[in-house]
């Protein structure tokens, strides 16, 4: 489908606002996101870039219960940690506004409304767990039980995070509430759904049919939704944390999040563009496209174009560009178990190395299957590719053209044909990187950018300019002036990759870029003139439009990639300073001392609970006995008197005690538990007509009574104050 667009509406999903930014999160949507929309800026395309905070669900109001804070404490904490690391990283959404808005309440109660009073929904009722002593229904979420799969005692009433089995409450073994463990039971609640069910013809076409060109895995996902069948969809539940359902005799029920959060990128829209945000979302010719990761496919594949369906005027979707998961150091990343490189950590321990991060995270990143980030592929691609390929390259030429020609750019006095050559390789590049990013192939298109790079390197190595300049400036002056093209060309290839990078060579080749027109700061913003600073320096960014020249600065343009001069002889030069540095190998063992230790930590946790778990398992009862059987067995207490090892075993304890009648020898497989010098003076309980028996030449005349429980842990049984030795039990 090739369709002109006039305009490009481009959305990074929602996160949740209960815990930071990870790396996964970046690799997943955002970085690709902000990659694509910086490029588009840079070809002059009028686009809107919109995010936010998904404040509501049910994980933000147990997280909330947990500490013991309101859910509103919760989301006021994360969403300014996760606003400040997307900024942090240069991701420049054009709003970043969060679903507790009054904006987003209006907007999400109007659309829901509106289906409701076009009779959409459809109503149904259910029964539904309900706790009696909080007088509250509960969320699926808040129900914990014994999962039927592997027997995991603390299964939610939705799924089992130890086997990662999907549940329902019905499924678990004794359900009870996870509001303080009180008794639950069944009542009837009612709720609206969503009848997906009508909209599957509709959706097979529009995405089956006329959405091939989608991404394998997004396209192979929403073909098996809608080979399996569509159900209707609740769009309520039972909860006081949400955007109240907009109708009367509907307390105590809101929007369910999967039904307000999408509405939250309209609402954001709204709420940055007041009088101009229905162009952008109700218009044939906007390009809507998503960002998202992989779990969120069926939600903007599916639930989000049917409510846009229903509800009538909205535009759809061109492409839901999704990325599969990504993995730290070949383990899955886990909030929950601190499994992560979280992005406000990251910004305090490298700061000015938010580009390595972006350009890691877009050369690895997990378009096509899952992937993995590793610390020294980190460092591997910084020192090899960011420092030794693209910042080495434009050291050497502007530290040379500072050398031989005063940091002004030279004439072309003598060129060769290799020069031209050369210049000419790059357009094929351009080529290359417009297509890759158009069709949402972020790694392939930071090769290219990388080849620019490349090029640039392999052909101040083969001309050798330092050589040159000893016995021809002439032929020296073109080289530089070669070279300083590439670095020109760079400036632009990768600012939508690695922009603080790309900002700072445009300080050292004093140029500005026309990055498009800027909607940060709403309608009536100043769009002229607009030079942003990053650390305190002059960035030459100009999201406007028009005029080449900016205070006598040229302005580069996505264009001008390729071109034969971009910077024209006389032009002076800003200092050289350093693009990229080398990352030790200190800093990065010591991140991975550190996932060690959480590792570590996380296995000593999950043993103990492991051993806790098993410590509560109950032997079954064994068969009956008779009185009599019992009355044939002699138990007695008895003191030990003295203990050893028996050598060459780590088990076994040889004892001497005083059963009352005799002194005599036992041997016992306590040794994991008891030390002989803690045993000396203990009294125990035997069996003393227990048939003798010799174990390691030793003969054993009766047991001692253990009590063993299910994580194999003995104690000695002994009465609760000493007796005589020879005290018959019974
Ligand atoms: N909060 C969801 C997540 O983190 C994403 C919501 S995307 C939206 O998985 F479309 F609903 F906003
Ligand atoms: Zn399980």
């Amino acid at each position: 489908m090739d369709k002109e667009f006039k305009r490009t509406l481009v959305t990074c999903a929602l996160p949740y606002a209960n815990g930071p930014v990870h790396i996964g999160h970046l690799a997943g949507a955002y970085i690709p996101g902000d990659i694509y929309v910086r490029y588009l800026r840079l070809r002059g395309e009028d686009v809107v870039f919109v995010c936010g905070s998904d404040e509501h669900g049910v994980p933000i109001t147990i997280k909330a219960r947990e500490q013991g804070v309101t859910p509103q404490d919760i989301v006021d904490r994360y969403h300014k940690v996760m606003k400040d690391a997307f900024a942090g990283l240069g991701i420049n959404f054009d709003i970043y506004s969060r679903t507790t808005s009054k904006v987003h309440e209006a907007n999400a109660s109007e659309f829901f409304r509106k289906l409701y009073d076009e009779g959409k929904f459809i109503t149904k009722s259910s029964m539904q767990y309900y706790d009696t002593e909080a007088k509250t229904f509960l969320a699926d979420r808040y129900i914990e039980g014994t999962c039927p799969k592997c027997g995991n005692p603390h299964a939610y009433g939705d799924q089992c995070e130890k086997c990662g089995s999907t549940l329902s409450p019905e499924e678990l073994i004794d359900p009870h509430s996870r509001l303080g463990g009180g008794a639950i039971e069944k009542r009837e609640t009612t709720h609206w759904y969503l009848p997906l069910d009508r909209y599957e013809p509709w959706l097979r076409d529009w995405i089956l049919e006329q959405h091939k060109e989608w991404k394998g895995n997004v396209y192979g996902q929403c073909k098996s939704w809608l080979d399996n069948g569509l159900q209707p969809r609740a769009v309520s539940r039972d909860l006081d944390w949400g955007v109240p359902v907009p109708v009367e005799g509907a307390e105590g029920k809101v929007l369910y999040v999967w039904f307000d959060a999408p509405i939250g990128y309209i609402s954001n829209t709204k709420e940055l563009l007041p009088e101009s945000w229905e162009k952008w979302w109700k218009s044939e010719d906007t390009r809507l496209v998503h960002f998202i990761g992989k779990d969120n496919i069926v939600f903007h594949c599916i639930v989000f174009p049917s409510m846009m369906k229903a509800y009538g005027d909205y535009v759809l979707p061109d492409n839901v560009p999704s990325n599969e998961f990504l993995n730290l150091e070949g383990d899955k990343i886990s909030t929950s178990r601190n499994w992560a490189v979280w992005v406000d950590e990251y910004e305090k321990q490298f700061p000015g190395e938010e580009d390595v991060l972006r350009y890691v995270l877009c050369a690895n990143a997990p378009e096509t299957k899952d992937n993995d980030f590793t610390w020294k592929d980190f460092q591997q691609r910084n020192n090899s590719e960011l420092v030794a390929i693209f910042g080495n390259f434009v050291n050497r030429a502007v530290v040379l053209t500072q050398k031989y020609f005063g940091g002004v750019v030279p004439e072309n006095l003598k060129p060769e044909a290799i020069d031209a050559e050369t210049l000419a390789s790059i357009v094929p590049c351009r080529e290359a990187l417009e297509k890759d990013i158009e069709t949402y192939h972020f790694r392939e298109a930071l090769k290219e950018a990388m080849n620019i790079a490349r090029i640039g390197n392999k052909y101040i190595s083969d001309a050798e300019p330092w050589k040159v300049a000893k016995t021809d400036m002439d032929r020296a002056a073109s080289i530089l002036y070669t070279c300083l093209q590439i670095c020109a060309d760079l400036a632009v290839a990768f600012e939508p990759f690695t922009p603080f990078a790309a900002a700072r060579l445009r300080e050292m080749l004093r140029v500005g870029i026309d990055a498009g027109e800027d909607y940060r700061s709403g309608e009536g913003a100043p769009t002229e003139n607009f030079f942003t600073s990053l650390e305190g320096k002059a960035v030459h960014t100009r999201r406007s439009g028009s005029p080449l020249e900016e205070n006598g600065l040229p302005v580069l343009r996505w264009s001008d990639l390729g071109s034969t001069e971009i910077l024209a002889p006389g032009h002076v030069l800003g200092e050289a300073t350093l693009l990229f540095r080398k990352i030790e190998d200190a800093e990065i063992d010591a991140q991975i001392a550190r996932l060690a230790a959480i590792k570590a930590q996380n296995e000593a946790a999950a043993k103990e609970r492991e051993a806790a778990e098993a410590a509560k398992k109950i032997e079954p009862q064994k068969s009956e006995v008779t009185f009599e059987d019992f009355g044939r067995m002699d138990i007695r207490t008895a003191t030990v008197l003295a203990a050893e090892r028996v050598p060459k075993t780590d088990k076994l304890l040889k004892l001497t005690i005083d059963t009352g009648i005799d002194e005599r020898t036992i041997v016992s497989g306590i040794a994991e538990f008891y030390s002989p010098e803690e045993m000396v003076g203990k009294q125990i309980v035997i069996l003393s007509n227990l048939s003798p028996r010799t174990i390691r030449g030793i003969e054993s005349r009766g047991m001692i009574l253990m009590a063993k429980q299910g994580d194999g842990k003995m104690r000695f049984v002994t009465p609760q104050e000493p007796l005589v030795p020879g005290a018959v039990v019974g």
